[in-house]
């Protein structure tokens, strides 16, 4: 048998960048992927657990989840499509909907990695020098693009959208992602827009606050309409029995999270002030904070702290910008006070 694997995979394929992960070493502080790293609430644990027993049966509570997402978003379970992890909601959008994709840089990598790998157009639009939302710049240069993607907090620079900068974008009439991953670290979310714009699509996980990102669990909050076709196109057990029962149990205990999400907002001012005056930090609405560590390079910078058994996000250089990037995770108290006292020393 012969098999020519380049003449038989799609062309575009081989030319693809792949997703580098924040780089996990035991007994290392990790702080690189934005995890949550006071970890979820006991009663998820124990939901675990209690499911451990029954993953025979395929999983068959999502429409429960759904409800319990819906309250706690303040929509109906008509509203919310769930997912494993928002990565698989990218995916499931960019293959219901016509693209071109069109997004911002930099931004969250995978908005451009999925689309690529379906064979989709992408483009972006340069954010402002500090990291701000050029409204306008964007608008224009996405005139030929169906797919408009927003990250709000950004990732990785930590900025927050306006709601006048969201409905200007909408008012387009296009299909409009608006991805709130770190939306709890921040303040509200905007998905009862949804209720306005029937083209809005909110992604929303409970990877980050919620702190469960190895069960990946993500969804979606649109139109209906829209819920009912991104059903169509979604594999039916996506979501496992075990993330399905720790997502509905970290709904209980909201509590925990917002303790957790308090102690790592009021962290995260002492970390930017600190790494502020080592380096140019950039204020964040999330639980990480972007910092230029130009003149050194970040991969210097990256490998001392390594040295130090601390791990960070080495980003490098943005296409379009000048400097040097690192971005760094608001971890425990512990853990922050201890990458400070590294990074004194540097
Ligand atoms: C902006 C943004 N969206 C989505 C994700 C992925 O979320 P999930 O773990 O739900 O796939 C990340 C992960 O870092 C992110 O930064």
């Amino acid at each position: 048998m012969e098999y020519n694997l380049s003449e038989n995979v799609k062309p575009w394929i081989p030319g693809l960048c792949c997703y580098t992960p924040g780089q996990t070493i035991e007994g290392y502080t990790k702080l690189a992927s934005n995890e949550n790293n006071y970890g979820p609430s006991p009663k998820v644990k124990e939901a675990i657990r209690k499911a451990a027993g029954s993953v025979n049966v395929y999983p068959y509570r999502d429409p429960e989840l759904r409800e319990k997402i819906a309250g706690y978003c303040k929509c109906r379970p008509g509203n919310v499509i769930t997912g494993n992890g928002s990565d698989e909601s990218i995916d499931l959008i960019y293959k219901t909907f016509k693209g071109p994709v069109h997004s911002v840089n930099p931004t969250y990598t995978e908005y451009r990695i999925f689309a690529e790998a379906l064979g989709e157009r992408y483009s972006y639009t340069n954010l402002d020098e500090g990291f701000t939302f050029p409204v306008e710049k964007f608008i224009k240069e996405s005139k030929n693009a169906r797919i408009l993607v927003l990250c709000s907090p950004n990732n990785p620079t930590g900025g927050v959208l306006s709601e006048e900068n969201i409905r200007a974008v909408l008012e387009e009439g296009k299909t409009t992602v608006l991805d709130e991953a770190y939306v709890e670290f921040h303040k509200r979310s905007f998905t009862p827009l949804v209720s306005e714009y029937p083209n809005l699509l909110v992604l929303r996980t409970f990877s980050k606050a919620f702190a469960i990102a190895g069960l990946r669990v993500g969804y979606i909050v649109a139109d209906p309409e829209a819920i009912k076709l991104l059903d169509r196109v979604k594999p039916p057990f996506s979501v496992n029995t075990l993330a399905l029962e720790a997502a509905m149990a970290a709904l209980d205990d909201q509590g925990y999270m917002r303790e957790t999400v308090e102690k790592i907002k009021k962290d995260r001012k002492r970390l930017y002030n600190e790494l502020n005056k080592k380096f140019k930090a950039y204020k964040s609405g999330s639980n990480y904070i972007l910092a230029d560590v130009a003149p050194m390079r970040s991969n210097d910078v990256y490998e001392k702290l390594l040295e130090k058994k601390i791990i960070v996000r080495n980003l490098g250089r943005f296409h379009g910008f000048s400097g040097e990037y690192l971005r760094v995770s608001v971890g425990t108290t512990e853990e922050n006070e201890r990458f400070i006292d590294v990074l004194k020393d540097l």
